[in-house]
């Protein structure tokens, strides 16, 4: 199947934050593509990719940048897809400059912004926003909530039966 999401990323040192991304897409089966693209170091391939997504059948883009990240942003110039950030940590300010520089975005271009390394969140994200157009999709969305609540409760069963063994 052709990919409905790009995950895009500096430098393939921000690979293993962005993998996340792509094992989440995967646990959906949705169909995704990974490049390297470098806002500064590449910026000719960058735009050219941006401006042909949507027409390759993309639908989402997700951007991993640490540091002075503009790649999120320079993406969101120049294509009408919903693109998301990922904050990729690293470096002397552990991740809050690419934070700042990636949730600061000027009035009229978004960048839907995750916390500091949460590439699984990035995934997530594009997951709904694909789930609103597939029912099918929305279905195992519902599901990993699921799996999620019951996951909680299990953690709360496990501590509330130790706390009853520790006031014996
Ligand atoms: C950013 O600079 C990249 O996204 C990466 O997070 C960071 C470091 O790049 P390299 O040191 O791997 O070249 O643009």
């Amino acid at each position: 199947m052709p990919p409905l999401v790009a995950i895009v990323m500096g430098s393939s040192s921000d690979l293993p934050v962005m993998k996340a991304a792509s094992d989440l897409l995967e646990r959906f089966d949705v169909p995704y593509e990974i490049r390297v693209l470098s806002a500064h170091r590449t910026p000719e391939e960058t735009l050219a990719f941006a401006r042909g997504a949507a027409d390759r059948g993309l639908r989402v883009l997700i951007a991993g940048a640490g540091g002075a990240a503009h790649l999120p942003g320079v993406l969101a110039a120049v294509t009408m897809l919903p693109v998301i950030g990922v904050p990729v940590a690293g470096g002397a300010l552990g991740g809050l400059d690419a934070l700042l520089s990636i949730v600061q975005m000027p009035r009229g271009i978004p960048v839907a912004t995750v916390a500091v390394d949460n590439a699984r969140n990035a995934g997530l994200l594009a997951v709904r926003i694909l789930a609103l157009s597939d029912p099918a999709l929305t279905a195992k969305l519902r599901t990993f909530h699921e799996e999620l609540a019951a996951d909680v409760r299990s953690q709360d069963e496990q501590l509330r039966a130790q706390g009853e063994r520790l006031d014996e």
